[in-house]
């Protein structure tokens, strides 16, 4: 499956992601409104005998959403088809998903604001009545020809609702918001990973790693397997907060877990654009990496530390974006970070 990946993810890590994904409700770490309310409807469909109402998941990459539409199937005890939402082409690609669903399964798009338009048109009476309406036939002589579908729930995810159609939209029972994770519940994803991985590191270093993992589970696992490969190799094995911060120099993420694109993207709308107004477009040009990536990958995790802002006109740095800039300029030759 496809996804936008945070830069600090390559494919390789895919079986680590695996291996460190929670299957249950339970060892989902944080997001405790979203639990509650998933957890109320999980147990009220399950004892009405009836699907889940179709659930949206939106937010960032890496905060939870796959890992969460893999754990209402897991809590549902029913089947899952996965597909990411660009990999849809035909409208035959969809009719053959949806009609080898069975009662009560789980279909997960992921990216689902990618799906083009004449397969979503195929979505909404399945979505609603569990009807898949099939013409058959050109012309005059074109018949439609309506197939009734098991009951069925689609988990969508995206990374933006202002993306998604109105009418898609709105045949979601339920839209779940992931928020970025607070240091407190990403130092437990990462003590938890560790105990997977089964690698000892020492408390406060877990809470370093949580610190400047911008938010994001899929960034603290993958922060911690990097330091867990400098324990190893220069160390003892052991994750002390001394090795932690020697790892972290060593990849280049700050003390705001902004790493080397991030840093870049600050100083090029400081350096080449005055500090902005700079246009998303021109932006991503002169970084040379897709308007996509900037918008959904980095952007979010700097709007929310308030080192940039949208404006009509474009991305502009403020006061605390060009203070981190130039902190980080002035103390690159005696001490980084
Ligand atoms: N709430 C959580 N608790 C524990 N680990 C998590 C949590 N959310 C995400 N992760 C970890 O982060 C990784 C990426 O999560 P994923 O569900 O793939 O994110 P998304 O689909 O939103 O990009 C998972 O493999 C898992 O290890
Ligand atoms: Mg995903």
């Amino acid at each position: 499956m496809t996804e936008v990946m945070a830069p600090v993810v390559a494919l390789e890590d895919e079986e680590l992601e695996q291996t460190l994904r929670p299957r249950r409700m339970s060892e989902f770490v944080g997001q405790q409104r979203v639990k509650d309310q998933l957890a109320i409807a999980l147990e009220a469909a399950k004892a009405r005998d009836e699907a889940l109402d179709h659930v949206l998941l939106v937010g960032p990459p890496g905060l939870g959403k796959t890992s969460l539409a893999y754990i209402v199937r897991e809590e549902l005890g029913v089947g899952i088809r996965c597909v990411a939402g660009p990999a849809l082409e035909r409208k035959g690609d969809i009719a053959a998903i949806l009609t080898g669903l069975e009662r009560h399964d789980v279909l997960f798009i992921d990216e689902i604001h990618r799906l083009n338009r004449s397969i979503e048109e195929i979505l909404y009476p399945a979505l609603e009545d569990f009807r898949l309406d099939i013409v058959v036939g050109q012309g005059p002589a074109a018949r439609t020809l309506t197939l009734d579908l098991p009951q069925f729930t689609l988990v969508g995810a995206t990374t933006r609702t202002g993306l998604l159609t109105t009418p898609l939209r709105d045949r979601f029972g339920m839209t779940f918001r992931l928020e970025y994770y607070d240091a407190s519940d990403l130092g437990t994803i990462v003590r938890r990973s560790a105990r997977i991985l089964d690698v000892t590191i020492e408390d406060d270093a877990a809470d370093e790693i949580a610190r400047r993992s911008r938010g994001t589970p899929r960034i603290a696992n993958r922060i911690l397997k990097r330091v867990r490969d400098v324990a190893q190799v220069k160390h003892d094995g052991v994750i002390s907060n001394a090795v932690a911060r020697e790892a972290l120099v060593l990849f280049e993420v700050d003390e705001q877990g902004l790493e080397r694109i991030d840093r870049e993207l600050l100083g090029a709308i400081v350096d080449k654009f005055g500090g902005g107004p700079v246009g998303l477009s021109t932006l991503a040009v002169s970084l040379g990496e897709e308007p996509d990536t900037i918008e959904d990958v980095y952007e979010p995790y700097l709007l929310q530390l308030g080192f940039i802002q949208r404006t009509p006109r474009g991305r502009v740095v403020t006061e605390l974006g060009r203070a981190h800039v130039g902190a980080f300029a002035a103390r690159r030759d005696d001490q980084l970070f």
